[in-house]
């Protein structure tokens, strides 16, 4: 028994992001791609971000004085931020965006950037990361996909994080969306794969 406890907590942690209200639609489906290679053999946790519903950063700035935010309801994400080994966000564009709650989420990385440029900490999260961007797009182009992104390598630039690749289904609002699938999914597995090997 205490060996089984053992070796499971030594496996390592794969935080998951997931920014969709569906939790059986296209981003879903994409993520189970992605996840089914790793699933055996390391630890999966999940932050829903419709069920978590974080506050916005409300710009207080406390995280500018001290190495803490003001609000406590991502001090759990927090702890689950520093133990990652890998950070997946699987997410739909919304409006060339993150979905608003998920949007909320990446705000309140704010600590981090404060930390590094407000309060000098050269890693303010000590372990470093590999991450994974899972992405569908309704649209037949990919620039939602392209400013969702931009907006992650920026936030990990403060988070000891390096996006390693991403997976982009588009078309999803297209009867064509079954076709661009196929290449989405082989994406998903390949970086979860190249993802594996480098830890
Ligand atoms: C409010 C809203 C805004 C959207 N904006 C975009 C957009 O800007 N670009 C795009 O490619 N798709 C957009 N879509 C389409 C979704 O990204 C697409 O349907 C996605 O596959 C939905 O993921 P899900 O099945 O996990 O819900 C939008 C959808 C909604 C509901």
């Amino acid at each position: 028994m205490e060996i089984e406890r053992e070796s499971s907590e030594q496996k390592k942690l794969v935080l998951v992001f997931f920014g969709s209200p569906s939790k059986s639609g296209t981003t879903a489906k994409l993520l189970n791609e992605f996840l089914n290679p790793l699933k055996e053999n390391m630890r999966i946790e999940t932050v829903n971000a419709y069920e978590r519903n974080i506050a916005p950063c409300i710009a207080c700035n406390v995280c500018a004085g001290e190495e803490r935010c003001s609000q406590p309801d991502f001090d759990g994400i927090d702890a689950l931020i520093r133990e990652a080994d890998v950070i997946v966000v699987a997410t739909p564009v919304y409006n060339l965006s993150l979905p608003a709650p998920l949007k909320a989420i990446a705000d309140r990385t704010q600590r981090y950037f404060a930390a590094r440029f407000s309060l000098g900490i050269r890693n303010p999260v000590k372990k470093h990361k590999q991450a994974a961007a899972l992405i569908t797009c309704g649209s037949k182009d990919c620039e939602g996909a392209e400013i969702i992104a931009r907006q992650l390598k920026l936030m990990f630039s403060v988070m000891n994080t390096s996006l390693t690749g991403t997976a982009v289904w588009t078309g999803t609002d297209f009867e064509a969306g079954s076709e661009t699938f196929e290449t989405a999914r082989n994406s998903a597995r390949e970086l979860a794969l190249a993802i594996a090997c480098e830890l």
